[in-house]
């Protein structure tokens, strides 16, 4: 732990980049949300797809992932992380805080809006097996439940983060699973569903056509873009002015195939992303 204090003080500039790391491209639904709201801002998104996904690890797994993730953003100069991924900050962020002295921005399933929302006083939650077992979710959802009188209608979205992770993905078996998650759903009468994986924004149309147009669906990119500005300002982090602005995007997995989402993303002009074996 002394030792990462040691990185992080030596090698942090004002002016250095805010780094991002998910189990793969799904964290780009944040960093889109954190760049759009913060444009004097140098980015580094690093995408541990070969790993992906992390909703089927043991919570040891997912930190050791985490703090891999960490290093090497801390390598690269970041002067604070944000956790794009739902199942690493729900099962590794406490941990990450206590072991590294830079300042994380994690991401939660978006419960709180939704349950002071509803109508129905029904809300669905869809999230990895990852973060719905964790005792950080279970906490909160338990939480509002009570507080709020709702019901919360959890569905392990298993084997999504590998369909969205491929680009030569069959739709129908997409739908189909979709169907499958959302139907218990429907069938309570749910008018929010929480999009509680960052993956999960960039399939957000098929959700919507699944879900039908009584359900709104509510992720966390704008809460976590604003959290992070206001962290960058507490730190007094913020970078002065646009002028030396950069984007760097790294994967562990295939470039082409991260290339492809950040342009569906409408990230044209900005560099490939580089492949790194960590
Ligand atoms: N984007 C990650 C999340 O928000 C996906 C986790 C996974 O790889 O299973 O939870």
């Amino acid at each position: 732990m002394h030792l990462n204090r040691c990185i992080f003080f030596s090698t942090h500039m004002h002016n250095g980049p805010i780094g991002f790391f998910d189990s793969g491209v799904g964290g780009l639904t944040i960093w889109k949300a954190v760049v759009a709201l913060l444009p004097n801002e140098s980015t580094i998104y690093l995408a541990d797809s070969a790993h992906a996904p992390y909703g089927e690890k043991t919570p040891e797994a997912i930190y050791e992932r985490s703090r891999i993730a960490t290093q090497f953003l801390i390598s690269k100069g970041c002067k604070l992380i944000v956790v794009a991924c739902n199942t690493a900050t729900t099962n590794a962020v406490a941990l990450l805080r206590q072991n590294f002295e830079v300042p994380f921005i994690g991401i939660e399933p978006a419960v709180k809006p939704a349950a002071l929302s509803t109508k129905t006083k029904s809300i669905g939650v869809l999230a990895t097996k990852g973060t719905l077992t964790s005792a950080l979710f279970k906490r909160t959802a338990a939480q509002y439940a009570e507080t709020h009188q709702i019901n919360i209608v959890e569905r392990v979205g298993e084997g999504l983060v590998p369909l969205i992770e491929n680009p030569h993905r069959n739709e129908q078996v997409l739908r189909e699973k979709l169907d499958h998650f959302i139907a218990p759903m429907r069938a309570a009468g749910v008018d929010f569903i929480v999009l509680g994986c960052t993956h999960y924004p960039l399939i957000a149309e098929v959700i919507q056509e699944i879900a039908g147009p009584n359900i709104a669906l509510l992720d966390a990119a704008d809460p976590v873009a604003k959290q992070t500005k206001r962290v960058l300002l507490k730190h007094q982090f913020e970078t002065a002015s646009a002028a030396l602005v950069s984007h760097q995007f790294f994967t562990t997995g295939n470039p082409s195939d991260f290339d492809g989402v950040l342009m569906q993303l409408g990230g044209v002009g900005f560099p490939s992303a580089i492949r790194v074996g960590l």
